[in-house]
């Protein structure tokens, strides 16, 4: 039988690799093999490109990095390595697949936040992973306060590229998100992610639970 493949998404700070982590023991737990990866990155290939991206190797040192078009396709091909080399045969081999942001990053961001076209990041995606979705997508939700907030104390206030830029920006991300979960209720749950982690984790795995 083929595995599942669930992602987290939400803007910085909401709490998404802390729900990965707790999910996926959740269900190693039911004796399940899990595999839990991130983007960008999950694989020798995309962490190089996300090098680029978010780190201080790109071609401005200044917070802007690259055009928007060359971003998204950067992230294109990091997903692409990504779902051809860990992700997909995982699936096949029937491990349950945890995956902090994917797909909808890219519209969120480089789309909503950036103003690409979605049927051009779409495009982008059919090309290099031939369109695979998740099952479901967590979509996590918090006040910008708060989750600026939880960003600060974690990172203290060493942001990168993409988390460094303007409030409109994110809001922009934030927004987009929505739309995309109102769009397609049946592939995204969306989770509020006020609150206590284990309290989250709660909510995460009773809308998991129907997979
Ligand atoms: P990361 O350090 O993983 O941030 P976070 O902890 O907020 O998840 O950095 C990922 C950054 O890259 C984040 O700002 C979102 C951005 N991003 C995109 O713009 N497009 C994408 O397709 C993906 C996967 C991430």
């Amino acid at each position: 039988m083929s595995g599942r493949f669930i992602v987290f998404e939400g803007g910085e700070g909401v709490g998404k690799s802390t729900q990965s982590r707790l999910l996926a023991e959740a269900l190693r737990a039911r004796g399940l093999e899990v595999v839990t990866t991130r983007e960008p990155g999950g694989t020798p290939g995309a962490e190089a490109i996300r090098a680029m991206l978010l780190g201080k190797e790109g071609p401005a040192k200044d917070g802007l990095g690259w055009g928007a078009r060359a971003e998204a396709l950067l992230f294109a091909a990091a997903r692409a390595d990504h779902v051809e080399t860990l992700i997909r045969p995982a699936l096949a081999r029937g491990a349950w697949v945890v995956c902090d942001r994917y797909l909808d990053s890219s519209r969120a961001y480089q789309g909503g936040g950036s103003g690409l076209q979605d049927p051009d990041i779409m495009a982008l995606h059919r090309i290099g992973s031939e369109g695979l979705l998740p099952d479901c997508t967590v979509l996590l939700t918090l006040d910008p306060a708060e989750a600026a907030a939880r960003v600060h104390k974690r990172d203290a206030g060493a942001l990168d590229r993409i988390g460094g830029r303007a409030a409109a920006y994110h809001a922009r991300v934030a927004a987009a998100f929505l739309r995309f979960a109102e769009a397609e209720p049946d592939r995204f749950a969306l989770i509020a992610a006020e609150g206590a982690a284990e309290e989250v984790h709660a909510r995460v795995l009773a809308a998991v639970n129907a997979l």
